[in-house]
């Protein structure tokens, strides 16, 4: 295997520290000068820690107490591609101590996480990311896009048939009696063919604590986490995670309702869900962060302006082992196109791949070829990788060359039926 840039090996003056959760204090103090936040240790320690320990590195200054810079990852060993799953690293926990900026910890880091990938064999890295500037350079493309909707109480749906026959409950969340079913129900309804890429579920049982767990301090005056449960026939259909908080405007209620979550099985779920949400008293406006650009929320609203929709990144992607993740997916129209992908940081990325492939089908092969018909870097096969991308339009923006024929076939194989994204920041 060719080596990888970055290197691993932490810049002078920094070396690796083992970590294990006894560190769990030190790591929340690097995290807290990373992301200021009013809560101190202590308080933290008591939070339910999301983190597998074994997945988690840090660096440290020599002669200086405490961690200079951390870093993680989540085993998602089946995160949602076009058509397939895979095994894939969801990066998180970055951070640097102001102190040591600048100093290349986050590119050593890069390094180690890509190293800790392929000794995994995890073929995908992927994020959300805290500034979308911080991670392009190392080859992660933007693979879905979100948008932040502020509805307007009473906000008019088009009417789904059915929905008045789903029964639904609201219901103050525990977590010994929801948990289960919001983690089944959430993977399941991500499922549902053709598939939701990009959808990545809490699969640990410390990611759906960690998900659900609703410390006061963090409140910010809304009330503690509530769930609105449907029900069909067929048994629990969906449900809608969202806290309200009052207010007044001149003597007038102006309560909010922050949703962060609605999974439905179906349209009318989906439609009684919404209906419920956008109905309570004392309440003028509804919120929702990570809305997915072809949600269906988004073809029942009548009038979509009013909901001041906010597009944002969300995914981002980045191909530790090329051949073995474009083998690993689906693609939407017959492909049989070769591709030179540049890669900086790893090597055996580099070079010209043909890809050849028949629709919807798991006939997919890789192999090395000669003459390259399309031209890119790994970064916009990032972006192409999950199907929210359209390979005509990065031509356009001039990010990648090829015919305009051959162009037009990668943007047809590479997409897919619904668009990419995850309901949650990891
Ligand atoms: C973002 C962060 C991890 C960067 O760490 P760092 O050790 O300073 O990064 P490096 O020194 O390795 O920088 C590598 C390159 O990225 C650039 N870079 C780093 N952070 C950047 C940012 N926020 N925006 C734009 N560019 C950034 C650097 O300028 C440098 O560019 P160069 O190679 O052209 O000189 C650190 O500033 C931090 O902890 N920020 C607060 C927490 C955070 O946002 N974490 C990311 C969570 S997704």
């Amino acid at each position: 295997m060719a080596p990888i840039t970055p290197n691993p090996t932490p810049p002078n003056g920094f070396s690796d520290v083992e970590v294990t959760e006894e560190l769990a204090a030190n790591f929340l103090a690097l995290d807290t000068w990373a992301f200021p936040m009013s809560q101190g240790v202590p308080e933290l320690l008591t939070w339910a820690s999301p983190l597998d320990w074994s997945r988690a590195r840090a660096l440290r200054a020599a002669d200086r107490d405490g961690l200079a810079a951390i870093h993680a990852s989540y085993a998602f060993s089946r995160f949602p591609v076009p058509g397939a799953t895979l095994a894939a690293a969801g990066l998180t926990w970055v951070g640097v101590h102001p102190e040591f900026r600048r100093r290349g910890l986050l590119t050593s880091m890069i390094g180690t996480h890509f190293a800790d990938c392929q000794a995994r064999n995890e073929a995908i890295s992927v994020l959300t990311a805290s500034e979308p500037a911080i991670y392009g350079r190392f080859g992660y493309g933007l693979a879905s896009r979100t948008v932040a909707l502020t509805l307007p109480r009473g906000a008019a749906l088009r009417p789904v048939p059915g929905s008045e026959r789903v029964s639904v409950s609201f219901e103050v969340f525990d977590a010994a009696k929801h948990l289960a079913l919001v983690s089944e129900l959430h993977e399941h309804c991500g499922a549902i063919a053709p598939g939701r890429p990009g959808w990545a579920t809490r699969e640990t049982p410390q990611l759906q604590q960690f998900f659900v767990d609703d410390p006061e301090s963090v409140r910010d005056g809304f009330e503690s986490l509530r769930i609105l449960l449907a029900h069909t026939e067929h048994g629990p259909s969906g449900y809608a995670l969202f806290r309200r908080k009052l207010d007044w405007d001149a003597g007038q209620p102006s309560g909010l309702v922050a949703v962060s979550e609605v999974v439905a099985g179906d349209p009318a779920t989906l439609h009684a869900l919404w209906s419920r949400l956008l109905d309570f008293d004392l309440t003028h406006a509804v919120t929702i962060r990570l809305v997915q650009l072809d949600d269906p929320l988004l073809s029942l609203l009548v009038d979509l302006r009013a909901t001041k929709p906010r597009v944002s990144d969300n995914l981002w992607v980045r191909l530790i082992d090329v051949p073995a993740a474009l083998a690993a997916r689906r693609y939407a129209a017959p492909v049989d196109l070769t591709i030179a992908v540049s890669d900086e940081l790893l090597a055996d990325n580099a070079g010209i791949w043909r890809v050849q492939a028949e629709p919807f089908s798991d006939n997919v092969s890789v192999t090395r070829a000669d003459d390259a018909q399309i031209s890119l870097d790994v970064r916009e096969l990032g972006s192409l990788y999950l199907g929210g991308s359209s390979a005509s339009a990065l031509a356009q923006a001039g990010l990648l060359t090829g015919s305009a024929e051959d162009v037009q076939q990668l943007s047809a194989a590479f997409g897919w039926p619904l668009q990419p994204g995850v309901s949650w920041i990891f």
